[in-house]
């Protein structure tokens, strides 16, 4: 089989992607500048899959680099989740995350385009829906940023739509992704999210794990069941086989796609705190707080369409997702603790 590049190959996502597309053939080359990872998880995913990855430490920005990489070996299509993912840390670096994210697309896609290869996979979010008019969310909603990190998304899926408009050999799955969480089953992958965690379920394990002394919960007078947050988190090796989906579809089809991976079920913060605090067996304290800005009440997806085009469907329970986290998070510690 030929072989797939993976940029942000060794990220919380692109890992997980890395470890299914290897354990369904595929060989794979992992690209990263480790702005927000380290090398060793190529330890552990070699661990995991019993075969070393090439691994090129590189930015997406950087175009002799990648030529390099589309020179040495034979790649047959890309799978680019290498971009900055904070909002918060959008709103203070703007500039940095226009010229990283929406840059780094364009700079890969030209590389593509010297080398002949058409064909990308590309991590995109469900941040492109803004506050959306209803939920579930279909594909067909109308398109909207709330912050600089939308808006770079939305930028990128632009661009990529310009590119298949204008070009039809280019076939581009943008897959829209809803809340990922969760490690792989094996905790030798998690993510190890830098300081403060921003997102719901890495602080609510610091917290289960005594690191942190409550979670603050951000509002309580949301129009949902309790008050609170409604996200549709997803398990990552769920996501990462909607990946392997993807890509096959696009081999297959020699077309393109826009797909929402998500599981089209919406929970809130207190069901995730509940539901994290039966798989770890530790109690998580909570405080209400205001509300984040920029967050929305509800965003869950509709989920026909990966269903219909790419035969998949998330398989994993929200109690997996916890107790993935979990087993991850002690991993941490033991690491930690050596
Ligand atoms: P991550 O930070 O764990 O992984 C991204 C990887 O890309 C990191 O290893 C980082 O070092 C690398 N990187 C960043 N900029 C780079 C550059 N210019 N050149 C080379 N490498 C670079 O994040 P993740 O959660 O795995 O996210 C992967 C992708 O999915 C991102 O594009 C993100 O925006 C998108 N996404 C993530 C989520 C989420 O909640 N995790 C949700 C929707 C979409
Ligand atoms: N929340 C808290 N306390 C926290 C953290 C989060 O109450 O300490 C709440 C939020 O208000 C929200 C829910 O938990 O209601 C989930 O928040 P996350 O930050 O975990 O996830 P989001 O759905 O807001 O955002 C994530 C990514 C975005 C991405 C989006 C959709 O962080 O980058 O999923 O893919 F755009």
């Amino acid at each position: 089989m030929a072989t797939i590049l993976i940029t942000g190959g060794t990220g919380y996502i692109g890992a997980h992607a890395a470890a299914e597309l290897m354990a369904a053939g595929w060989d794979v080359v992992l690209l990263d500048n480790l702005r927000n990872s380290t090398p060793g998880v190529l330890d552990r995913l070699a661990a995991l899959t019993g075969k070393r990855a090439p691994f090129v430490q590189a930015d997406v920005r950087d175009a002799a680099a990648l030529d390099q990489v589309f020179a040495a070996h034979r790649i047959e299509a890309v799978m680019h989740f290498a971009g900055l993912k904070s909002v918060g840390q959008s709103w203070q670096q703007a500039a940095l995350y226009l010229d990283n994210n929406v840059g780094g697309t364009a700079c890969l896609v030209a590389a593509m385009e010297r080398a002949s290869v058409r064909r990308l996979v590309f991590s995109s979010s469900a941040t492109v829906y803004g506050e959306p008019d209803g939920v579930p969310i279909p594909e067909s909603a109308p398109l909207r940023s709330t912050n600089p990190y939308g808006r770079s998304k939305l930028l990128c899926e632009d661009m990529l739509r310009e590119l298949q408009g204008a070009d039809s050999r280019w076939q581009v799955a943008l897959l829209r992704y809803f809340t990922p969480v969760g490690a792989h089953p094996s905790a030798l992958l998690g993510e190890s999210p830098q300081g403060v965690p921003n997102n719901l379920m890495p602080y609510i394990a610091q917290v289960a794990a005594g690191l942190r002394p409550e979670l603050q919960v951000f509002g309580q007078d949301y129009p949902t069941l309790d008050g609170t947050g409604v996200r549709d988190y997803i398990h990552v090796v769920d996501l990462a086989q909607g990946h392997v989906a993807a890509l096959r579809y696009v081999q297959q089809s020699g077309k393109g796609i826009t797909v929402n991976l998500g599981t089209g079920q919406g929970i809130s913060v207190l069901q995730m705190v509940r539901a994290f605090e039966a798989a770890s067996g530790r109690p998580v304290a909570l405080r209400f707080v205001d509300r984040r800005p920029g967050d929305v009440a509800a965003c869950y997806a509709a989920t026909d369409l990966a269903h219909s085009a790419l035969g998949w469907r998330a398989q994993l329970p929200l109690s997996a997702m916890c107790a993935d986290a979990w087993r991850w998070q002690q991993a941490l510690a033991a690491d930690r603790a050596e």
